[in-house]
This record gives structure tokens, sequence and C-alpha cells, in this order.
């Protein structure tokens, strides 16, 4: 150990119930300028280039986030190299105490965690406060306890690490893929050098503090920040032995071609378009709720999103009037305020690509329906919409859209509908909603899909895998599964 280490506090008595207001931004610490977290330490980039960070719902400058360049890249691949020789061979149980102290840390700092999430991202604070940062933690405890027992994971064989990770995340769930990403990569005995999204790279710059503040060996968790070009330079780094990368379709298959004849390993979690199906049978107040979290959460910036709405013909009329009806009380707005329910669209960007697709949509042929209800005059929002009567061949019902928009389209038998489901390029997720455990086991079997939530939807775990077929990408993260990508035998 390179670093004399402080012993954690213990409390497993954090009181996550606050009630947060938009004053809660008064009591958070953000420094207007945010260096590279390299080997241990805030370092400035090589250009001395820095780009600013907006609150998307006031579109005010947040803070200035460092550009990493080639250069900066490397200089975090070497730390981590350097570290990896160091924390590949301390015991596995030292490793993973290491990681609880993480977890305990983001649980004592969750709301400090959740309100920067919500003011950089613009997700509601409820969603940050009660999903975002509680999963985040868990996900550090859940691999803090497999560090010890991989070789129980994987009777007869011998796991070992496979060396520097380099994990590129996207910006609709920053600290969470951050999680997601880190605690696997430790616990398997690999180093990392992380990528957060080029909008919302604040949480995964203060979870480099945490992890400083931690004791953690410098150089095992590396934090460069930049868009594009930040990411391919780790992506195309010779010293890398793995790419994890969540986002785009289109970035995924840059990133596959280029280390295509390398031998980087490679996972692969990219976009959705998920059949949520409902059957006559189905509990159907319930269904209305599981339809309305499936598309309006996280204004629709998620990958398994529902966002294709199938419903069995016969109760067609009485569904749609319910999601009507419930789109209604939604509350579109500040993002800080706990009644909100849909916040603000990610960037502007995301916000004009949406809006190009509900032109597209409209041209062709769907029918619109937006809430009545009233968005903010400044920042980026966008109206809960449907499209009805949407067709299977619509670039609506085809294309990742990744906001607030859900298309709807009938069917009349199991056949029809598994077909329409499954007619796609993705294969990420879906959702089934019956009365009926036999029809539900059917369908799990027949659908496409990484993930199929029945009689719910959007619910996540540590200890369930996720991950896609076909265009959705390859691998998995989470469970016992996403030990497997960092590890070789
Ligand atoms: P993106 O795929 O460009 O960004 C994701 C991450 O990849 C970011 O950290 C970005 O800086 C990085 N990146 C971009 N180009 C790269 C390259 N050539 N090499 C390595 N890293 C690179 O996603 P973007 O442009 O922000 O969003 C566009 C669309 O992608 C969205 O509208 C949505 O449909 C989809 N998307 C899907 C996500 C998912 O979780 N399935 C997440 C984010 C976006
Ligand atoms: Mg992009």
């Amino acid at each position: 150990m390179t670093k004399k280490t402080k012993e954690p506090t213990l409390d497993f008595t954090t009181n996550w119930a606050y009630e947060p207001a938009p004053e809660d931004t008064k009591h958070i610490t953000l420094k207007k300028q945010y260096d590279l977290f390299i080997n241990g330490e805030f370092v400035k980039p090589n250009s001395k280039k820095y780009f600013a960070t907006y609150n998307p719902a006031t579109e005010e400058k947040i803070a200035e986030i460092a550009e990493a360049d080639e250069k900066d890249v490397d200089k975090a691949v070497k730390a981590a190299r350097k570290a990896f020789e160091k924390w590949s061979k301390i015991s596995a149980q030292e490793r993973g105490k290491y990681i609880y102290r993480i977890a305990r840390l983001m649980q004592e700092r969750a709301r400090e965690f959740a309100v920067i999430e919500t003011m950089d991202g613009g997700k509601p604070i409820r969603e940050s406060r009660d999903i975002d940062v509680p999963l985040a933690a868990n996900h550090f405890f859940y691999y803090a306890g497999w560090a010890d027992k991989l070789e129980y994971a994987f009777p007869g064989r011998t796991p070992k690490p496979l060396g520097v990770a380099g994990q590129i995340i996207p910006w609709n769930f920053p600290l969470l893929m951050a999680a997601w990403k880190i605690a696997p990569a430790l616990a398997t005995g690999n180093t990392v050098v992380l990528k957060p999204a080029e909008t919302t790279s604040l949480t995964a710059l203060k979870l480099a503090e945490l992890i400083r503040d931690s004791g953690l060996p410098e150089g095992v968790v590396n934090i460069v920040t930049g868009a594009g070009k930040t990411g391919a330079a780790i992506v195309n780094h010779p010293d890398i032995n793995k790419i994890a990368f969540t986002g785009s379709t289109d970035v995924g298959k840059i990133i596959q071609k280029a280390i295509a004849g390398t031998d980087k390993k490679l996972t692969l979690e990219l976009g959705g378009k998920a059949a949520n199906i409902i059957f006559e049978d189905a509990p159907i107040d319930q269904a209305v709720e599981g339809i309305v979290n499936g598309i309006f959460f996280n204004q629709g910036h998620v990958c398994c999103a529902g966002s294709r709405l199938f419903v069995q013909e016969s109760v067609a009329d009485i569904v749609i009037r319910k999601l009507k009806d419930r789109m209604e009380t939604l509350i579109v707005g500040n993002p800080l305020d706990k009644n909100t329910d849909i916040g603000a669209i990610n960037s502007k960007e995301q916000l004009s690509k949406i809006n190009k697709y509900i032109k597209i949509g409209i041209a062709e042929g769907a029918e619109i329906y937006q809430s009545s209800c009233a968005i903010p005059g400044k920042g980026n929002f966008c109206k809960p919409t449907l499209f009805l009567n949407a067709s299977q061949s619509h670039r609506v019902v085809q294309e990742e859209i990744f906001g607030p928009v859900l298309t709807i389209q009938t069917f009349r038998t199991i056949e029809e509908v598994i077909e329409k489901a499954n007619n796609i390029p993705y294969g990420l997720s879906a959702g089934v909603w019956t009365d009926k455990g036999s029809k539900i086991f059917n369908l799990t079997s027949k659908l496409r899909a990484g993930v199929v939530w029945a009689n719910t939807y959007n619910k996540f775990d540590p200890t369930s895998p996720f991950g896609g077929y076909k265009e959705s990408g390859f691998g998995r993260e989470g469970g016992l599964h996403g030990l497997m990508p960092y590890l070789k035998f």
C-alpha cells in the first residue's frame, strides 16, 4: 500500500429520506473548474483547455471541465498500468475492503451526489435520490462482496484480472454507469481509466474526490474528462486490455471497428427500442403505471425504456384513455423540486433530436398526442408525447429517440406481437403485462431481449445481469455475469 489509509466511518444509519428542495444547492460544494483525476490527484490538462458544463433546466453554466487529449490519456493509462502491478497482487479481501469503503462514503455523501446529478443532467431529484445514487452505492457493496469469492463464482477455474480497463459512459445515468463499470473492474483486480460523458462529468469528478478520500491506492481509478476525441484516445491506446462502452449504437460500431485485430476485450451496452406488451388480461391500472414509468422515467433517456407500446386490441381504448388521464397528472419542470416527474432534457442537441423525431412521426402519419401541461419557458424541456396508430415501418417505431416519446401499436394474437416486438434492430429489454404465468414464460423465451420484465418495468438490481442482443450490444453487466468480462481464466 503506498498510502496510509484512514479507517472508514461505519454508518449504516444514513437517512435516505431527506426532502430536497431547490435551496439544497446552497449546501453542496462545487468548484469553478475541474481537473483530471490521474494517479490519485487532480492535474491540469496538457492542452490547458476546459469546456463548460450547463444545468439543462436553467441553461446556466455550472463549472468548467478539463479536456483530456492523447497525452493525458496516456498518462492515465501509465498510472493505471503501474497501479495494476500492486492492485492485482494485494489480497482479495483487502481489495474488497477498499470497495466497501467507497460504497459507504457514497452512502454518506448521497445527498450531495443526488443534487449534483440532478443539476448537471436534468433528471428529477426524486430519481437521483431514490434510484441512481442508492443503486450506485449498492453496486459497490455488491461487487465488494465478490472480491474474495471469485473462486467460488467460477469453481474449478483460476480467474485472473485482465489489466487496465478503459471505460466510456453516457450521460443518462452518469454516476450509476460509473458504478456499473468501476465496481466489477476493481473487484476482479483490474485498474481503470474512465471517461464520463461531456454533458455530465460532475458526479464522476465528485466520485474521484471520494475515491481520493477513501485512500484507494493511487492510479487504481483514473478519471479523464472530454468528448468523443478523448474517448477515442482511450479506445486506441495500445496498453489498454479491455474496453467497456455504454452509449449510442453508432459509436459502439466505431469502437468495434477500431479495436478489431487487437487483443483488447470488449463489451458494448448500446441502444434499445423495447416493446412493452399489454395483454387483455393484464391488471390495467398497474399496467398504465408501468407504461408511464417505462417511457417517462428519466425523460425517456433510458436505453431499456419501454418506448414501443403494444396493446391487445380489445383493451386498447381503455388503456389509452387511462394513459392519457395519467399523463395529465405528470409534472414537467424544475428537476430539483421533489414533486417533479419529468425533468429537463439532458442537452440542447438531445432536445433537437427528439423534436426532429416528433416532426418525423407527424409526417409519417402517426397521430400525435401531448399532455396539456405547461413547460418552463427556459431550459430544455419536452412534453410527454404519444404516437397513436403507429406502424411497424415508421421511423419513430424503428429508431431510438431517447426522449419522452411513446409509439402505440395494437395487436390481436401472441404470434403477431412476438413477431412485431422482435422485428427491430435492437434487443435490449421488453415488458409483458398479463395475469397468466404461462403467457409470461412463453413470451420471455421468444422475445429477443436481454432483460424481460413481467408485470413491472425498469426494475434494476446489482444482482441481476443486464445487456443486449443484436444492435443493443454484447456482454453483461451486473450480477455474477458482470464479473466475467473483467477476467481471464
Ligand atoms: P454517444 O454514444 O456519442 O456518447 C456516449 C459516450 O461515448 C460519451 O462519453 C462520448 O463522449 C463517447 N464518445 C463519443 N464518440 C466517441 C468515439 N468515437 N470513441 C469513443 N468514445 C466516444 O452518445 P450521444 O451522442 O451523447 O447521444 C446520441 C444518441 O445515442 C442518443 O440520442 C441516444 O439515442 C443514444 N444513446 C444511447 C445510450 C444508451 O445508454 N443506450 C446512452 C447515450 C446515448
Ligand atoms: Mg456524440
